[in-house]
This record gives structure tokens, sequence and C-alpha cells, in this order.
């Protein structure tokens, strides 16, 4: 299917026919990492800004690698060393970096709606590296990539999402992602961590860990967003790793013995997840990170290099 958009916002927004051309386009890229000269030319004379007002390892890092191996300039901007802090508004500071002519502005931002904010605002294409607790999604791409090299397709495949939900802008995409393509999700966690109208999305819900990863090809553990959270959602974290964090043994006795763990990172071992699973053979989290490499040049190619220097989509 032909890439016709300006930007990359939610997967609710996408075709299921869009989210397999990134997926597909993402797998046709990612050789490019096993090679001597990770350099192609497809985005040279291209700009790309990565528009960070929070903390990030993997999306920034990826977005940048993506951006060079593809030949294009690639500028971080980090908000807490910028004019921000002397009061420039979020707005007002897009504008200004866009008056710089870049073709494409990545954005992570804490409020929701933010990069829907700037692809109003702005004719550069935005891309949506995660806004607040609503979607991010190029971390469900590469987490569909991911599955898809494992597992070989989508349709009929069950999935286990377990955790803080509610805050969970990794969650919401996949959901979406996945009932689009035929998965049956499951979401599971303590009761004050799962939104009460999730059911809405087309998604099982499981209050014991055990009755949620069992007969499921795949278990996605989330982190606790404690920087989103209210004060008191859950007793304590002993409590919470002790009813919802996933052992190896946990896994072993309950879980299906080819299951797939994925977690988005970054990983509180021993909240969430023990050590010896997330080191285990059943873990596909590195691989992740490295599909995700793979799916951000897939984004900002489909952005960025297919269009024309009048500003038009081809067909
Ligand atoms: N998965 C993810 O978004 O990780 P970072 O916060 O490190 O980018």
């Amino acid at each position: 299917m032909a890439w016709t958009r300006k930007d990359l916002l939610a997967m609710r927004d996408l075709e299921p026919g869009e989210i397999l051309t990134l997926v597909d386009t993402a797998a046709s890229l990612e050789e490019i990492a096993s090679r001597d000269i990770k350099k192609v030319p497809a985005l040279r004379g291209k700009t790309i800004v990565n528009l960070f007002y929070e903390p990030s390892t993997r999306t920034r890092t990826s977005f940048e690698i993506a951006g060079k191996w593809l030949s294009a300039d690639v500028i971080n901007f980090t908000a807490s060393a910028s004019s921000t802090t002397k009061g420039e508004t979020f707005v007002d500071t897009a504008k200004n970096i866009e008056a710089m002519s870049p073709d494409v502005v990545v954005v992570r931002h804490s409020a929701s709606g933010a990069a829907e904010l700037l692809a109003r605002e702005l004719d550069c294409s935005i891309v949506n590296a995660g806004d607040g607790a609503h979607e991010h999604p190029t971390q469900a791409l590469l987490d569909l990539l991911t599955i898809r090299e494992k597992k070989r397709h989508f349709e009929g495949l069950q999935v286990a999402i377990v955790g803080d939900i509610t805050h969970s802008r990794v969650a919401r995409s996949n959901i979406h992602a996945m009932r689009k393509l035929g998965v049956t999700v499951t979401v599971a966690g303590p009761p004050t961590l799962i939104p009460p109208f999730i059911g809405e999305l087309g998604v099982k819900v499981a209050y014991r860990l055990e009755e949620a990863i069992r007969d499921v090809d795949v278990i996605m553990m989330l982190r606790l967003q404690h920087e989103r959270m209210a004060a008191g959602l859950i007793p304590s974290v002993r409590e919470y790793s002790r009813y919802w964090g996933l052992s190896l043994d946990k896994l072993q006795k309950h879980a299906r013995p080819d299951v797939l763990i994925m977690h988005p990172g970054p990983v509180n071992r021993g909240v969430e997840l023990s050590p010896e699973v997330a080191d285990s053979h059943y873990s596909v989290i590195l691989d992740q990170v490295s599909k995700g490499v793979a799916v951000r040049m897939a984004v900002l190619f489909l952005l960025a290099g297919s269009r024309s220097s009048e500003g038009q989509v081809r067909a």
C-alpha cells in the first residue's frame, strides 16, 4: 500500500495495509545493520530534528542512528538545555525549529496530543515518539516486526500485555495495531492500573497474572510509570512485584514453552520482570531494540523520502 500521510501520529489512525507497509519496509531495511558500511543515500540532503521533552535512551538513539544510516542530517534538541528553560512555549519552540527548514520533526512530550498539535501547526512531517499516556506508534511497529519474525504471522496470535496499562502509551499503540491485524489481546494488572473502559478497545481483561499468561504466544511486560502515577495506586512496589512480577518459576509453570517475553524498556529488574526472565531464551527484549532502528529508518524514509521537493506526496 502506498504511503501518503504527512505525519505518523498514532496507530489508531492507520489502516491495516499502512501498518503492514511500515513493517514490510522496516523488514527490508534491517540488513543495513549487518553491513560493514552502514550508510545508504536515501535521505541525503534531508534534515531531521529530534525534539525530546522527556528522557529517552532507545527511541532517541535509534531515530538518530536511523537518520544517519539514511544519510540525513540529524539534530538532537534537549528541552532542558534549550530556551524552554527561559519560558518559550512548546509551539513557539517548534515554529522556530521549523523556520530552520527541517523535513521531519520527531517529538516526545509528556502531554497527550503534543504530536498532533505540532502536526496541525507545522508544515514539515511530524513523528510521534511518545506523547504522555496516549500513543508510541514506532514502539508498536518494532514490537510487530519482532513478533512477525519469530511467529511468522499476526492473525490468530494471542498476546498478553501485563502491568501499568493505564499510563502506558505502548499498550495503547499495540492494542490498536494488534486488533487491526487480527491478534487477540488480553490486558492484565491490578484493577487500579487498568482503565475502566479498556474493553471498548476490543481487549479481554485478566486480574491474575497466571490467568493472563496461560496459552498466549507473547507476554509483553510493562514498567510501573511512577512519573505519571498518582499516589496510592499500588500498596507497595514489593507487593506489586509479588503478584504481578514475572519470575522464571511462574513462567515455566503457567506459560507455553515457546512464549516470547517482550518489554519496551527500561526494565526495572526484580519488579515487573526477574533478571532470570529478562536474560532467558524466552526474552526478545534486545531484538526489539535492534528492530527499533529498522522501524525508524522505515518511518523516516516513507515520510521524508517519498515527498518531492514541491512538498507533494508521490503516489
Ligand atoms: N521504549 C522506549 O520508548 O524507551 P525509551 O524511553 O528509552 O526511548
